[in-house]
This record gives structure tokens, C-alpha cells and sequence, in this order.
């Protein structure tokens, strides 16, 4: 089966059944960010996987302009409507990254990059990287070995496991973090408790 980055109706019908599939509150890993962020005075952000935009709100309450990336269409008019019109979202996928040329102060990526393959993600890092201003911060929200679902379905590649409905999961340690992310100003690793264990990753650009 394709993956659901191969397969971008895997989003938009997931959207078009369930609508606000996750509730309208932040994630914790967005309150724990917004705090981040206003401490550090960023001032623009970048969300690729923006959904319908349930974590935008408490950084635009912030003063914090916010653009994002997103593959469900549906997903994005949900946006639209819950920020209002004003929100520039671009539609496609974050494998086909950039989208314009903006330097952003920081970039959130929550429950995103988990879904994807290892060149793809390897790619994502690089073009958020690419798209952060100098002294800019990338703060990635990713699920842990530590979840339940962690070891579910069926094994794909190391730590990558095809679940419910065909979505592709890929699990981190600390270790495949510094892997990935140590090569990109990577400077904490916390361990946050969202409706599944998740590790939220700090990066900063100097
Ligand atoms: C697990 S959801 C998280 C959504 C959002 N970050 C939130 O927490 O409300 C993943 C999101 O990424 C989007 N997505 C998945 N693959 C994508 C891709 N390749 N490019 C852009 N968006 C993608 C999905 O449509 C979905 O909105």
C-alpha cells in the first residue's frame, strides 16, 4: 500500500470523515513552545502539517505571525475558518518544500515528521533549516519508542511500523534524534506526555 505521503487522499478523507479529529485545544508541545518562543522573541513561524490549525491560535494570540504547509485541502479551509481568512497556508507537501523564500524566526513541527521516510525526513529537517532566520529556533514535536503503539503493525524498516489504516509511523529514540537533528544546532531533548509519549526537539541556528 502507499505510504501517505505517496497518497495524499489518506488526509484528506481522514478530514472529511472526522473534521476536528483531535479538538480544538493545543497540544501541551504547543504551550511548552509558545512559551519558548515568547521568551526568545520570536516574532514569525512556520508550521509545516498545520492540519486545521488547532496549535496556530495561541501563537498568533502572542503576536506571532503564523504561515503554514499542508496536504489536506479540507484540512486547510478547517483552518481558515478557526484563525480566520488572514493565515497564508500552502497547499502541497512538505516533501516538495520550500514554498516561498521567507526567513522565519522559528518553525513548529508537531506530529509530522513521524510519518515519513527516512530521506523524506532527512529532507524536512534541511529545508525547515534552510528557511530559519539566523539566531531562528526549529522545535519538532515526534513520537517516542516509549508509546503504546510503539512495536504495533507491521514492520516496515527499523523503528517504522504500518498502522491503523495505512498510516506509516516512524519511532525515536534519543539516540536516532541526535542521528538526525545533531548536525542542525540540536541543543534539548524533553520528553512531553501528549495523548501519546512524544519527545519535543530543540534546534537553533546560530
Ligand atoms: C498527525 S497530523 C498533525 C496535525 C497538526 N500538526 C495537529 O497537531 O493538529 C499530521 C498533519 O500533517 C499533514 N501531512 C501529512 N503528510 C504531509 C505532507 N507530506 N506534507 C504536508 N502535510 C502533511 C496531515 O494532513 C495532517 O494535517
Amino acid at each position: 500500500m502507499a505510504n501517505n505521503n505517496e497518497n495524499p487522499e489518506f488526509w484528506e478523507r481522514a478530514f472529511s470523515e472526522k473534521q476536528e479529529m483531535w479538538g480544538l485545544e493545543p497540544a501541551l508541545s504547543a504551550v511548552l513552545s509558545r512559551d519558548f518562543f515568547v521568551k526568545n522573541s520570536v516574532k514569525n513561524i512556520l508550521i509545516p502539517g498545520i492540519g486545521y490549525g488547532r496549535n496556530a491560535q495561541i501563537f498568533r494570540e502572542n503576536r506571532i505571525e503564523v504561515a503554514g504547509i499542508e496536504i489536506s485541502k479540507s484540512a486547510i479551509e478547517m483552518a481558515k475558518k478557526h484563525n480566520g481568512g488572514n493565515m497564508v497556508i500552502h497547499h502541497g507537501s512538505v516533501t516538495d518544500m520550500p514554498f516561498d523564500q521567507q526567513q522565519y524566526d522559528g518553525i513548529f513541527c508537531y506530529a509530522l515528521i513521524h510519518l515519513l521516510s527516512g530521506d523524506e525526513r532527512k529532507k524536512l529537517i534541511s529545508d525547515c533549516y534552510n528557511q530559519l532566520s539566523k539566531g531562528g529556533y526549529l522545535i519538532f514535536a515526534v513520537i517516542s519508542k516509549k508509546a503504546g503503539s510503539y512495536g504495533k503493525g507491521k514492520l516496515i524498516s527499523d523503528d517504522r511500523y504500518e498502522m491503523f489504516e495505512g498510516a506509516q509511523v516512524y519511532f525515536y529514540d534519543e539516540e536516532s534524534i541526535k542521528a538526525e537533528f545533531s548536525e542542525y544546532g540540536l541543543f534539548e531533548i524533553t520528553e512531553v506526555e501528549e495523548n501519546q509519549s512524544f519527545y519535543l526537539i530543540k534546534c537553533s541556528k546560530n
